[in-house]
């Protein structure tokens, strides 16, 4: 086989067999094929698309490329959550141990953030002590004892991916359904879990910014899924303003211990109930997403969700005392309001220039190997929709170090006003295999 003829046979529009691809990735993998070669194969998938076989096998063949982690040792059917990210996104912390105490085994591997996106290995590491480095027996055993483990993914899951991540990065040619569903699902289906939700992110704080091609992106998943024999079902979710009023990794902490102490946003609280019931019927410990919803209600309102979490610190090393004192949290240096010059209902609120915001008072990276400071951060004190009075306070920022006056001229910019409440739906559609 000569990759030469692949490509011609790509570019010229014409669908790949399962032997070309594994002779692509392994070849890749194995340094014998050249960037520059797989550099134009990827700008041919990017212009000519890949059939749903293509796409199953392009992510089989990148789930082979490493390890995978073998969960058959933790009891029951293991159900993982993914989101495509987002600026606020702290559901992870509260549906995990919220998901664990009702019963279902929670296996989590996640990642780091990069750009004007979150990640909850950053949020996890604001907890003084907390580590999310375990090796692949003290994660299994983890979730054995307790129920619910949290770790940074590890460097041998789906190697091709990350290599071909990279290029694709350099080469203009992420955008590409097939490429970011098979670079995703290859990653989920190596840490081995039965079963995934998929909180697939719509609008401006979103890799995906238009409906439809998030509804393409969640079908090709759940394709993918069902393709694997994994039951999938994905939500598309709004990502038009943050999620939550906190962004940035110890203010996101407070916010989601919070919301499992049951005061939390409204969105937040809503959307991990939604995917939690999910998880809940796909795990088989609830009959109906009502009484599944019925039961996460009550892991709230007993504590049991909350107690959840501080076994998970504990376990983990970090500091349970974070749960009734936010002080031993990371706190910021420099800390100023941003007032409203405008009057009237908040009527958008820009996710993405909130969440480079965030990036730049130090919260987030802008390359893949920053430091970041945990302190730092947005917290919003309007959303869509709240009345807003002139000279109000709009958010508070927070930082380690003094912040410019041109992130407060940011903040002003990306609120929109108009003169009545108009509220949108966070949840926008569930898509499921037929
Ligand atoms: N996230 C991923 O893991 N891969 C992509 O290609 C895009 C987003």
């Amino acid at each position: 086989m000569r990759f030469v003829d692949i490509l011609e046979k790509k570019r010229d529009g014409q669908a790949l067999t399962t032997e070309e691809i594994n002779f692509m990735i392994r070849g890749y993998v194995a340094g014998e094929i050249p960037d520059y070669q797989m550099s134009a194969l990827c700008m041919a998938i990017y212009f000519q698309g890949m059939t749903r076989q293509e796409t199953i096998d392009l992510t089989m063949s990148m789930v082979h490329s490493g390890d995978t982690l073998d969960l058959s040792g933790i009891p029951g059917i293991k159900v993982d959550k993914h989101s495509t990210g987002g600026v606020g996104d702290k559901t992870t912390l509260v549906l995990g141990p919220l998901v664990a105490a009702c019963g279902a085994p929670v296996a989590k591997m996640s990642g780091k953030g990069l750009g004007h996106t979150g990640g909850t290995i950053d949020k996890l590491a604001a907890i003084p002590g907390f580590s999310s480095e375990l090796s692949t027996e003290e994660f299994v055993q983890q979730v054995r004892n307790i129920g619910i483990a949290v770790a940074g993914q590890t460097k041998s899951l789906a190697p091709a991916d990350k290599q071909l991540y990279s290029l694709r990065d350099v080469t203009a040619t992420v955008d590409s359904i097939p490429l970011i569903a098979s670079s995703i699902m290859s990653k989920k289906l190596a840490a081995g879990a039965d079963g995934f939700v998929l909180d697939v992110k719509v609008g401006s704080g979103a890799f995906m910014q238009d409906l439809s091609q998030a509804q393409e992106l969640a079908e090709t998943m759940v394709g993918i899924g069902q393709g694997a024999g994994r039951s999938v079902v994905a939500y598309l979710t709004a990502m038009d303003q943050p999620l939550g009023y906190a962004v940035g990794n110890s203010l996101e902490v407070i916010e989601a211990i919070e919301t499992l102490k049951g005061q939390g946003p409204s969105d937040l609280t809503e959307l991990c109930l939604t995917l939690g019931s999910e998880m809940l019927v796909m795990a088989k410990q609830a009959d109906s997403i009502d009484q599944a919803r019925d039961m996460l209600d009550q892991a709230i309102a007993s504590g049991a969700a909350l107690d959840k979490f501080r076994q998970l610190i504990v376990a983990q090393g970090g500091d349970p005392g974070v749960i009734d004192d936010f002080s031993l949290l990371p706190q910021a240096t420099y800390r100023l309001e941003v007032k409203s010059d405008h009057q009237g209902y908040v009527a958008g609120l820009d996710a993405r220039t909130i969440g480079n915001v965030s990036m730049h008072l130090g919260a987030g990276r802008r390359h893949k190997d920053d430091a970041i400071d945990l302190s730092a951060g947005v917290l919003l004190h309007k959303k869509v929709d709240d009345l807003c009075r002139r000279g109000e306070t709009l958010a508070t920022l927070h930082s380690a170090k003094p912040i410019e006056q041109a992130l407060v001229d940011l903040v002003q910019q990306a609120f929109g006003f108009s003169e009545a409440a108009d509220s949108s739906p966070l949840v926008l559609e569930r898509i499921a295999a037929e």
